[in-house]
């Protein structure tokens, strides 16, 4: 185990940020955590990173005590904060180059890092230019490599692909299965995407309010809900709620607006009944879709609510990403 966790807690006066978590991850793996918005992911890995001290519990970082072990715990990981924390009056070569000397890669070894870094993220041929002069995908990869020239045991990436665009974000997610298989590292990340945790990580953990609902393979989570979830669009969801939420073959039944959302195992089967009901007590169905269970439904099975409604306001959001880029 790389990273093992012991009732790791944190507290903001009477908030519990992180309360009582016990996890291990693996040496090797990419390990997701999963949340909305104010769920704890920050202050559990800035825990890990030794940025913040627990309020009780503790945690091993390759074997180090995040408390009592700070130096050897840092010089284990690299960590990409969900805040950018490059110089942008400098060049890719030039942040990677003063990084490189601050964790004290020998001097020898320095440029054949740098080369091998940038590399992997694919800088190699925008590495002279000034940073302020990247795209918000180049400085999040020019983070990436920074986070790796020590040669870390573990890399943490908080909230990797937050506030870039879908294709951008799909390109780091390249780099990050790119250095996962390459290099021999652990990844733990925070985000707040169900598609990146899936896609992504080998294991993931679902947080919210600081505790750990749930952890598995995103194969096994999903295989949890076992069926199939109908979405039903009528001109009436709560009437056709009440009608069918009584029937014993409807395992979960949400209702947003007029959509409703059943998990049922056998829909080939069912589907006609639902409609029956609906014929009879007059609601409409005007569009019926299909589909196995997302990290999405794993969400609102073990936490009661969808991610999306935790995202917060618009402002909020905009809030986020003039944080990021306009820095
Ligand atoms: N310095 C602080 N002082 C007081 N409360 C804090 C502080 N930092 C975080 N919190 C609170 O702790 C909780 C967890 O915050 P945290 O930043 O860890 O969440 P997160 O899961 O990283 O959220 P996001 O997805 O928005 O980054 C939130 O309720 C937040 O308001
Ligand atoms: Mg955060």
């Amino acid at each position: 185990m790389i990273i093992e966790t012991y009732d790791l807690t944190r507290k903001y006066g009477k908030l519990v940020a992180v309360n009582k978590v016990n996890l291990t991850i693996e040496d090797g793996e990419v390990f997701g955590l999963l949340g909305p918005n104010g769920a704890g992911k920050t202050t559990l890995i800035s825990m890990l990173c030794t940025i913040l001290k627990p309020t009780s519990g503790t945690a091993k970082v390759n074997g180090y005590d995040i408390v009592k072990q700070q130096p050897q715990v840092r010089k284990s990981i690299g960590i990409v904060f969900q805040d950018p924390s490059l110089d942008d009056r400098l060049t890719g070569r030039e942040n990677l180059e003063m990084h490189s000397a601050l964790y004290g890669v020998p001097k020898n070894e320095r440029k054949k890092r740098i080369d091998s870094v940038l590399e992997l993220v694919g800088l190699t041929d925008k590495q002279d230019i000034i940073v302020r002069n990247y795209s918000g995908g180049m400085k999040r990869r020019l983070e990436i490599a920074r986070g790796l020239i020590h040669y870390p045991k573990v890399l943490f990436l908080d909230e990797p692909t937050l506030g870039l665009d879908p294709q951008t974000r799909e390109h780091i997610w390249a780099y990050i299965k790119n250095l996962s298989e390459k290099e021999n590292i652990t990844i733990v990340l925070t985000t707040h995407y169900m598609d990146e945790a899936d896609i992504l990580c080998d294991r993931v953990a679902i947080i919210d309010y600081g505790e750990i609902k749930v952890l598995g393979t995103p194969e096994a989570l999903k295989g949890k809900l076992e069926g199939e979830v109908l979405i039903l669009d009528t001109n009436d969801g709560e009437k056709l709620k009440k009608k069918i939420e009584t029937l014993s073959f409807i395992k979960k039944i949400d209702v947003r607006g007029n959509e409703l959302r059943v998990a049922v195992k056998g829909s080939e089967k069912y589907l006609p009944k639902i409609i029956d009901v609906a014929k009879q007590c007059n609601v409409s169905i005007e569009s019926i879709s299909i589909r196995k269970p997302t990290l999405s439904d794993v969400f609102l099975h073990y936490t009661g609510r969808e991610i999306r409604e935790e995202m917060g306001n618009v402002k909020e959001i905009m809030k986020a990403h003039a944080r990021r880029w306009v820095r």
